[in-house]
């Protein structure tokens, strides 16, 4: 039976929970501290560094390192099972955030109706990475996470995941500078408007994405399965 009462402070953690119910529009929180100090130094030094395992992703609209668990589909949905290729507290965490117990504790938090793990995947950036701001907006039951694992992060530097109020890198509302042990995490709708600026300095900012979302054996995830719109928006393309 594995140990999962050391990975969290929960205590830190339902301390926002008032915050993230009660903010308008966006419903966000930002949570330091987030996983128990020794396990966080695992955690930290065991970090995939960015290598040839990772995609580099480049297009209009993002420039960041993205590396998928073990098993994640094409399109991203992440499967049980553990990643050889990572430390033990890694495997260790993954299983954690595929428990009840733990979309359980996020639901209790959010009041967001989510059931089960959809994303777990490692989201890098190096000098010149940046998202441009943009929504999801798949449904209510979507709660998106990144976890942060970098040190000495400057006040006012650019590269954390922000919440704006439009789609326009003027309106940001909140930004994070502490990377080291903390957690953004907001519901997703058509107002979660969120992205990256512009990274200029030679530093790497680590993170990791974990997506909670309503599923049932009836209708499958809440916000879709990305691999079937895939598939059924290719069926409907037209030649022009
Ligand atoms: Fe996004």
């Amino acid at each position: 039976m594995d140990d999962f009462s050391e990975i969290i402070n929960w205590n830190n953690v339902f301390k926002q929970s008032e915050n993230f119910k009660t903010n308008k529009l966006c419903k966000f929180a930002f949570i330091e501290n987030f996983f128990q100090e020794d396990f966080y130094k695992k955690l930290f030094n065991s970090y995939p560094i960015f290598d040839d395992s990772w995609d580099h992703i480049v297009t209009y609209d993002k420039n960041h390192w993205s590396k998928k668990w073990a098993g994640t589909t094409t399109h991203g949905i992440v499967q049980d099972g553990d990643d050889k290729s990572l430390s033990n507290e890694w495997n260790l965490l993954k299983k954690y955030a595929s428990t009840k117990e733990f979309s359980d504790n996020f639901k209790k938090f959010s009041n967001v109706s989510v059931e089960k793990l959809k994303h777990f995947h490692f989201i890098g950036m190096s000098q010149g990475g940046f998202q441009l701001p943009h929504v999801h907006n798949v449904g209510p039951s979507t709660l998106v996470m990144m976890l942060y694992f970098s040190k000495d992060w400057m006040k006012g530097d650019p590269g954390a995941t922000y919440i704006a109020s439009d789609l326009d890198e003027s309106s940001i509302i909140f930004e994070p500078y502490n990377l080291d042990n903390t957690l953004v995490i907001f519901q997703d709708s058509q107002h979660a408007i969120h992205g990256a600026r512009y990274l200029e300095k030679d530093v790497q900012r680590k993170a990791l994405q974990i997506t909670l979302e309503g599923w049932s054996l009836e209708s499958g995830w809440s916000g879709g399965d990305p691999d079937k719109i895939i598939e059924e928006r290719s069926k409907n393309l037209v030649e022009l």
